[in-house]
């Protein structure tokens, strides 16, 4: 990322205590920066975006899904705050991973405190796990999250710097039935949503084995310097690992005969793998092996895995829909006992533009299946109360109560796919009447005005006639 390339003033990662601390009145009107020059409309900040009303339905269908996922599988659901210490992403995410080294929106607040806006949720939800004393529950405690996160990424196709995630976390188990699960979790959901993908799968091994394996690959790509660019040459110094994602074709073709990490597993690391393989095969979730799968955080240890959506788009191809893995180290270093845990995270801005692409919104859009349109203020009025009594009777219901004509009102109808509509003007007000109209026949017929709830529940297969 080139801060000449993005507008705004890339956040300081840098730790506390390289910082003066911060004006006291950076919150008063001097610290404010000038008044922009000239007078055009402000644009939403570069990265950021805003999740428009004909996006909701997409984004409530997969919201809705969580819930009821994460409580099918004993999910709790947690909230952490969006602001961190940064010293918890340091530590907890790795200092010299991209996510902290690059693109951490980290200041100093006017007490003194170096903070960060969450970039994902795992470490927090460690952090909360230890400070609320959660090691003393019964183990596994099972923690599911969703909401926005925040890195200053470059931003691109599938990439914010304001996305949400939705996060699985089992903390307290090390049995690798926990890691298939997950992986399992993460299958039925994309499913559900009638999404194809496959998940690629790994194991990083322990911290010694990956240690070894990391001399290895250094010593291969030292050997093959003189083709690397800059920034590989800075990333084999920094952290080895990160090249075997690089997407540079150079890179592509040297990992064809780099070493291996599963040449490297401990015994112990390579029977966990075998098992979680093992349970995936038995509930028949389709995996590939992907052999350099590492994944760009510091904290995995042992089975690591990405989702990716199948099909010819490959631009798609290249983002993972989601990832995760085993982190058996992170609660101890975060302060807590040692603790084994694993979790994984689907980025909801992809699985969300992946189902707009493939399903025609009508299969999932919000459909009302009743429109109560009005003439004249009595009607008005009349149609009001009605509205609530159909909300309160759980029929899906729309109206347009600032339309007075009638032609305006089922241009709307349609637009919101009623079948039917029930009209209330003059008369009807004043016979104590309804007109019921079937939007699809083009029929109509006059009801009593204190059944037309009944009566359109009829006309659903909500009750039956004898009712
Ligand atoms: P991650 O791979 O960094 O893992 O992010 C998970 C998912 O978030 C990605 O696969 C992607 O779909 C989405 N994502 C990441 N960055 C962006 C972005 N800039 N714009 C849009 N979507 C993005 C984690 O965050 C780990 N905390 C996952 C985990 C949970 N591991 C264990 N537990």
């Amino acid at each position: 990322m080139s801060s000449k390339k993005a507008p705004n003033k890339k956040p300081s990662a840098r730790p506390a205590q390289n910082q003066k601390p911060a004006p006291a009145a950076a919150a008063t009107a001097e610290a404010l920066p000038p008044p922009r020059k000239g007078m055009g409309p402000i644009q939403v900040v570069r990265g950021m975006r805003d999740l428009l009303p004909a996006d909701q339905h997409y984004w409530r269908r997969v919201n809705q899904l969580s819930d009821e996922v994460a409580s099918s599988y004993g999910f709790e659901r947690i909230d952490t705050p969006l602001v961190e210490e940064t010293a918890l992403f340091v530590r907890g995410v790795g200092r010299s991973t991209d996510i902290v080294e690059k693109e951490l929106y980290s200041w100093e607040t006017p007490g003194g405190e170096n903070v960060a806006l969450r970039p994902e949720g795992t470490a927090s939800a460690v952090r909360a796990y230890v400070q609320h004393g959660m090691l003393n529950l019964p183990q596994p405690v099972k923690l599911w999250y969703t909401g926005p996160m925040f890195r200053y990424d470059r931003p691109q196709a599938g990439r914010f710097r304001q996305f949400f995630q939705l996060g699985f976390e089992v903390l307290g188990d090390a049995d690798p039935v926990i890691d298939a699960q997950l992986i399992i979790i993460g299958w039925n959901y994309l499913k559900a949503l009638g999404i194809d993908a496959t998940v690629r799968v790994n194991s990083l091994g322990t911290p010694e084995s990956r240690a070894n394996y990391k001399n290895a690959l250094v010593a291969y790509f030292r050997s093959k310097k003189t083709k690397l660019s800059e920034d590989d040459k800075r990333r084999l110094l920094k952290n080895p690992l990160r090249l075997l994602d690089s997407k540079d074709p150079a890179i592509q073709e040297m990992k064809a005969e780099a070493p291996q990490i599963v040449d490297w597993l401990d015994e112990d690391s390579k029977a966990h793998f075998m098992r979680v393989l093992e349970y995936l095969d038995e509930v028949g979730v389709p995996y590939q092996l992907d052999p350099y799968l590492v994944r760009g955080l510091d904290y995995y240890t042992k089975t690591v895995f990405e989702w990716y959506a199948n099909g010819e788009d490959q631009e798609l191809a290249q983002s993972a829909l989601g990832g995760g893995g085993r982190y058996d180290g992170l609660v101890e270093q975060l302060g807590g006992r040692p603790t084994p845990a694993a979790g994984f995270s689907f980025g909801l801005d992809r699985v969300v533009s992946r189902i707009k692409d493939t399903q025609p919104s009508s299969t999932i859009g919000y459909k009302s299946e009743v429109f109560i349109a009005q003439l004249g203020d009595m009607g008005r009025k009349k149609a009001l109360a009605l509205y609530e009594e159909f909300r309160a009777a759980n029929i899906p219901v729309c109206e347009a109560f600032s339309k007075s004509n009638i032609k305006q009102q089922m241009e709307i109808a349609n637009r919101h796919g009623s079948k039917w509509v029930v009209v209330i003007g003059q008369k009807e007000t004043l016979d104590g009447t309804a007109i019921i109209r079937d939007m699809e026949a083009g029929s109509q017929e006059i009801v009593d005005g204190k059944k037309v709830v009944h009566e359109i529940k009829k006309k659903l297969g909500r009750i039956t006639n004898g009712e």
